[in-house]
């Protein structure tokens, strides 16, 4: 790569940075860690406490899921077209009305801190530095005003929702997530409770009950009442007033579709009108049904394969979704993104954006910071490299007549354990 080919590109050369890979070999250094996806995984293993090791990589029963969502990126196979110039290629695009600088999010994922002394706050620095939004969970163990302060003052946030039945409770965090720039929410609805994944409950790992991880909580006004009512503080009571946050959080009470109105009337209200996603969508009846309500968007997930074990590829049903309501609401993707080919494969099946969990959370278990900047950069980068040497000019070009439909094969081990 001639770094000199610079022409007229309006956003970063992401491809640059595997030449700045390269070129440390001339002064005898290489990079951190290989990007390989079953390499992350080897290496986040071997770094993390078994405590993170077990959250990050446990997966709903016996892992059907998540390999359904590895396969569904396995059957869909891209058409490379020759001959196109793409040397002013752009990955930029526009979400919620933010240009962003490539249709790629950072994941709500909880409890950074079980992976990284930081958690949370590197994360967001890096999100923030790359110009992609960042999703801020709930279950978060940096609280909202640290994760902005992060995160930066003109960088593009939401904030995740799981939505404690203490209303108050509720409305609290909303506040405080508006008050502190986060522009959209999105209520994640697959998740009252955790789904079964053996490794936790044989290793008895749940983070919050062992009084890490409440910073969200202890942070808010009225979680602090609420400590105070019982006479509790984080200080004395970690592993009680931990409980009570969680117990708030994964409550196992189920919502229904009678409480969408009343739950995003609250964020509205709030935020002034910003945009309310639902994310676990999987189903064109629940598409169409939170379309009808009014909803701004939607995320395809399966939450990486976490909660219910045995169900279809999130991929696999994307492009039903999108036949269904991609003409009405804004489609979001997720459950299973490893490279930049499956950041493709999902926005030529029409998502208009994609977020990444897993990568980012095992770059963080390797190395903080560092790690989630080198995970992000070099997806960004295969993902550049992979527009232009495939044929594909923009964001805008990237469609269904991109790919071929092939459901014959297995992916067999390499990436599929992941
Ligand atoms: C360790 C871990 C923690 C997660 N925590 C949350 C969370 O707090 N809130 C949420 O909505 N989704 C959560 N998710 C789901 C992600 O937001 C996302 O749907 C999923 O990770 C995407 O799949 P991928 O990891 O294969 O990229 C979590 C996922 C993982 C792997
Ligand atoms: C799909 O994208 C290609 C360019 O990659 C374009 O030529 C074609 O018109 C697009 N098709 C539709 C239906 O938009």
């Amino acid at each position: 790569m001639d770094p000199t080919n610079l022409p007229t590109r309006s956003t970063p050369h992401w491809d640059l940075y595997r030449r700045d890979m390269f070129m440390l070999a001339a002064e005898q250094k290489h990079p951190l860690f290989s990007t390989d996806p079953d390499e992350l995984e080897r290496l986040a293993k071997q770094k993390l406490s078994e405590g993170g090791w077990l959250y990050a990589s446990s997966n709903a029963g016996n892992s059907f899921t998540h390999r359904a969502n590895r396969e569904a990126f396995y059957r869909q196979r891209i058409v490379p077209r020759m001959l196109v110039d793409t040397n002013a290629r752009d990955t930029t695009t526009e979400l919620f009305g933010h240009k962003i600088s490539a249709p790629i999010c950072f994941a709500p994922v909880g409890i950074n801190k079980i992976y990284h002394p930081l958690g949370e706050l590197n994360s967001a620095k890096v999100a923030g530095e790359l110009g992609l939004p960042y999703c801020l969970s709930t279950a978060s163990s940096q609280s909202i005003e640290d994760v902005a302060e992060a995160n930066g003052a003109n960088a593009v946030r939401f904030f995740q929702l799981y939505s404690p039945p203490d209303e108050e409770l509720m409305e609290s965090i909303l506040r405080r997530a508006v008050d502190n720039g986060f522009t959209a929410c999105i209520w994640t609805l697959d998740t009252w409770q955790l789904g079964w994944r053996h490794g936790d409950v044989a290793a008895s790992n749940y983070a919050f009950y062992k009084g890490i991880g409440a910073e969200l909580g202890w942070s808010d006004p009225v979680f602090q009442k609420r400590m105070q009512e019982r006479g509790w503080s984080k200080e004395k009571n970690p592993v009680e007033t931990g409980q009570l946050w969680i117990d708030q959080v994964w409550h196992g009470k189920a919502f229904s579709w009678n409480d969408l109105p009343r739950v995003m009337k609250k964020w509205k209200t709030i935020s002034g009108d910003k945009p309310f996603l639902l994310k676990g969508i999987q189903s064109v009846a629940d598409a169409k049904k939170a379309v009808e309500l009014g909803v701004d968007g939607i995320v395809c997930s399966n939450h990486a394969g976490r909660q219910v074990d045995g169900a279809v590829g999130s991929l696999d049903v994307l492009p039903e979704i999108v036949d269904a309501v991609g003409d009405k609401t804004t489609i979001l993707f997720d459950s299973g993104i490893r490279g930049g080919a499956d950041v493709f494969k999902a926005l030529a099946l029409g998502a208009k954006a994609v977020l990444v969990g897993r990568l980012w959370i095992y770059g963080m278990g390797i190395a903080g910071e560092e790690g989630v900047r080198h995970v992000m950069k070099s997806l960004l980068a295969d993902f550049d490299i992979l527009m232009g040497v495939g044929g594909f000019n923009s964001i805008s070009e990237i469609n269904r007549s991109a790919l071929k439909y092939i459901p014959y094969g297995s992916s067999g081990d390499h990436n599929g354990g992941m």
